[in-house]
């Protein structure tokens, strides 16, 4: 299972790509405010330091800001994918894009019908948000069952790239069910590579070798 890296903090997915764990990367508008810069800087700052697949997304809603936004940023670097919201119109921006052969995520995804549309449009991946399902009381992680069946009985090729995710469960049941990627908050890949029992043998390990 691929590993993206939700975050627009160019320092952190350098970090990721130097462990081998950065398949891709997602940005949303939230992360780019975070970094107080425009959005263009930040994906080219972020292409320069891997060649995966970079998630931007456009913030217009009508089809042709989607298509303009869309076609800068994609002309940023040839790793860029749009990444554009469940809507009408972002579903023909989709379809235009697929035409020219510009990748494209379909985001903010929460059942599986949508994923259906989102892959008969072309995109080539979608951003199913599993944790704020769990907020609201649903089993993210049902709809990503769901997903994978869909896609698999009618052979999409669009990939799933299970978002919103927040624990180390989130990660196993994604790969559990069959999910093409996970996309994790650089934090995450902390908690993911901890465990109590490793820390305490690391300790033990050090204090038998006489080192502190
Ligand atoms: C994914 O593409 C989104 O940027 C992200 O996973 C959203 O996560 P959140 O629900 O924790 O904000």
């Amino acid at each position: 299972m691929k590993i993206f890296i939700d975050s627009a903090d160019v320092n952190e997915i350098k970090q990721a790509v130097e462990m081998n764990l950065c398949d891709g990367v997602t940005t949303n508008p939230t992360l780019i405010a975070k970094t107080g810069k425009k959005n263009a800087d930040v994906i080219a700052a972020i292409c320069k330091v891997t060649s995966m697949p970079v998630n931007a997304e456009t913030v217009g809603i009508s089809y042709d800001e989607i298509v303009r936004e869309g076609a800068e940023l994609a002309k940023i670097a040839p790793n860029v994918v749009v990444k554009i919201p469940m809507c009408k119109d972002g579903l023909r921006a989709v379809h235009y894009f697929a035409e020219r052969s510009i990748a494209s995520t379909v985001t903010l995804i929460f059942n599986a019908p949508q994923a259906l549309l989102a892959a008969k449009a072309g995109a080539s991946f979608i951003a199913p948000f599993v944790g704020r399902l769990d907020d609201q009381s649903e089993t993210g992680m049902d709809m990503i069952a769901d997903i994978v069946d869909i896609y698999d009985t009618y052979d999409f090729e669009t990939e799933i790239v299970v978002a919103s995710v927040r624990s180390p469960l989130h990660v196993k049941d994604a790969a559990l069910a069959g999910a093409h990627a996970v996309t994790v908050p650089y934090a995450l890949l902390d908690k993911l590579i901890a465990h109590p029992l490793t820390d305490l043998g690391i300790a033990k390990f050090l204090a038998d070798a006489g080192r502190k």
